[in-house]
């Protein structure tokens, strides 16, 4: 596989305008000026997500025999955040820029480089006046200088002023700088990510609850009722898809890292190695199995494989519990970033609310007449990332040539599959001043609608509504024309070759649920 580190044909900024002419996905809040970290999905993002976590849910749950779905609260005791280990650990270091900005930044994002100090003197009336206050750090004085016209010079007052940049002698070193103003870094502290409310009308610290950072804790506690109910034995999972809120210190790259989204995680019970028998799985080929098999849903769905790639976290890097954890990487248009985490946990969680709780989790395996704590395979995929990443995977833009002339046009294309496809059809009358074209149009999209999700439009010139599906993704755009009358045929448009095939109209609701099932 050719290990690219760079996209050229697709930038995010691309991606996000697309989404912002479309209403597919927008900023949260965007009346009121926009809430920092927090992204809404318009009529088409809505069905394109609901269909990422369709897909999930079918070959995570519906198409296994092993697998339970279970949709678990938002609002968790607090003790399963202190068993969990997220009140002590939930944490990323933080530092601020001493700079005009005051950014904040994650520590462990910002590397430290070499950096010297520059001092500004007005100039403006010939003798230099050194400038009070002025504590600009930066690696060049090309660097500084920009630091100074997008920040200082506002901050000291000293629009319209002269001025001349001098680096301080000896003054040297090595930091951590801010990117953005070059102003110093305060030593990172730890903060804590969870976000809390109060519960009941008294707002006192007893009523303090957090909003789950994760969806798998609801999972961990629900493990033996679950278990119990779906009559279960080992190895079994639980997958659940919902609402998790993170209060991320910089939330950034559109819907990449934001404070409120969503995830789709399952937790894999599973037989320790010790306990399994007769040529059964053990828990590291399980890890094994769910690397390979999240990788592939992936490209099931159309991601091209050599936009992703394991990245295995070194052992010395584990957490204390882990066997095991690997991050798919996806080839995002910022580089390559996790787009879904596989860990092996062990018997870490179960462990830990037992003891919180008081609780006996552990299992009874009749085949070997033991308890035990069963160890857990976890696959925790977010579905804001990959919205995006198949986003980014199907976007393209092409040349066409139509007409005698050979006239060319641009046209963007989603190519997605057809099962994350927002809309499956779109019929179009080719005049809308026509009655009768319209009517058996819109009968047509209603009986398509009772099996799919169809659209009728009639706003704009055909070429228009071609090219307004095709940014959309819609992989398949039925004509009704004035032959359809006479022939009772209708004319089918293929997204993505743009070839046209005539249909007979009563045709058309098999035709489409065959080649959207194809
Ligand atoms: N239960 C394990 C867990 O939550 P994680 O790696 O912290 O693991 C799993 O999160 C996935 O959730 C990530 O791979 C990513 O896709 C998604 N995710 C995490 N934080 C996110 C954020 N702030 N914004 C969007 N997606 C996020």
């Amino acid at each position: 596989m050719a290990d690219k580190s760079q996209r050229s044909d697709v930038t995010l900024d691309t991606i996000v305008s697309l989404c912002k002419r479309r209403g597919i996905i927008f900023p949260g809040s965007e009346i009121y000026g926009g809430l920092q970290g927090t992204f809404d999905y318009g009529p088409i993002g809505a069905e394109l997500k609901r269909n990422v976590k369709d897909a999930w849910w079918r070959s995570m749950v519906q198409e296994r025999f092993d697998i339970e779905g279970v949709d678990t609260c938002v609002l968790l005791h607090p003790s399963v955040w202190k068993a969990s280990g997220h009140v002590e650990n939930f944490t990323d270091p933080l530092c601020d820029s001493l700079g005009p900005s005051r950014k904040r930044y994650r520590a462990d994002h910002i590397e430290e480089t070499e950096c010297s100090l520059y001092r500004i003197a007005d100039v403006t009336d010939g003798e230099p006046k050194p400038v009070e206050g002025a504590e600009i750090w930066a690696p060049a004085k090309k660097k500084a200088k920009e630091f100074y016209q997008t920040w200082w010079e506002k901050h000291l007052g000293l629009e319209g002023r002269r001025v001349k940049l001098e680096e301080v002698e000896g003054s040297a070193t090595t930091g951590r700088f801010s990117p953005d103003d070059g102003g110093r870094l305060t030593d990172p502290r730890m903060f804590n990510l969870m976000l809390s409310t109060a519960l009941g009308p008294v707002e006192d610290s007893s009523a303090r609850v957090f909003l789950r950072p994760e969806t798998a804790q609801g999972i961990f506690i629900a493990y033996e009722t679950a278990r119990a109910a779906a009559r279960r034995k080992l190895p079994f999972g639980l997958a659940q898809q919902g609402k998790s809120f993170r209060n991320e210190i910089t939330p950034r790259n559109f819907i990449f890292r934001t404070r409120e989204f969503e995830q789709m995680e399952m937790e894999f019970f599973c037989k320790p190695e010790e306990f399994c028998r007769n040529g059964e799985r053990t828990d590291m080929e399980w890890f094994d199995y769910w690397r390979n098999s999240r990788l592939d849903w992936y490209v099931r769905y159309g991601i091209d494989r050599d936009h992703l790639k394991f990245y295995d976290h070194p052992k010395e890097k584990l957490s204390h519990y882990s066997r095991g954890t690997t991050d798919i990487e996806y080839l995002y248009p910022i580089g390559w970033q996790e787009l879904e985490g596989i860990a092996h946990r062990g018997n870490y969680d179960l462990s830990q609310h037992m003891e919180h709780s008081g609780r006996d989790l552990r299992y009874f395996d009749p085949q070997v007449e033991q308890h035990y704590v069963p160890y857990v395979i976890e696959p925790a995929a977010g579905t804001d990332r990959a919205v995006l990443a198949f986003l980014c995977d199907a976007y393209r833009e092409e040349v066409v040539t139509r007409g005698d002339e050979g006239k060319e046009s641009r046209r963007v294309v989603l190519g997605l599959h057809n099962d994350l496809a927002p809309i499956k059809a779109a019929v179009l009358p080719l005049l809308q001043n026509r009655p009768d074209l319209v009517e058996m149009a819109r009968k047509l999209a209603a009986d398509l609608k009772r099996h799919t999700n169809a659209v009728y439009d009639d706003t704009g010139a055909i070429g228009k509504l071609y090219r307004r599906q095709d940014e959309i993704g819609t992989p398949y755009c039925i004509t009704v024309d004035v032959d359809s009358l006479e022939d009772q045929a209708v004319t089918v448009r293929h997204r993505d070759t743009m070839e046209q095939e005539r249909i007979g109209a009563d045709r058309i609701v098999g035709w489409v649920r065959e080649h959207l099932s194809a």
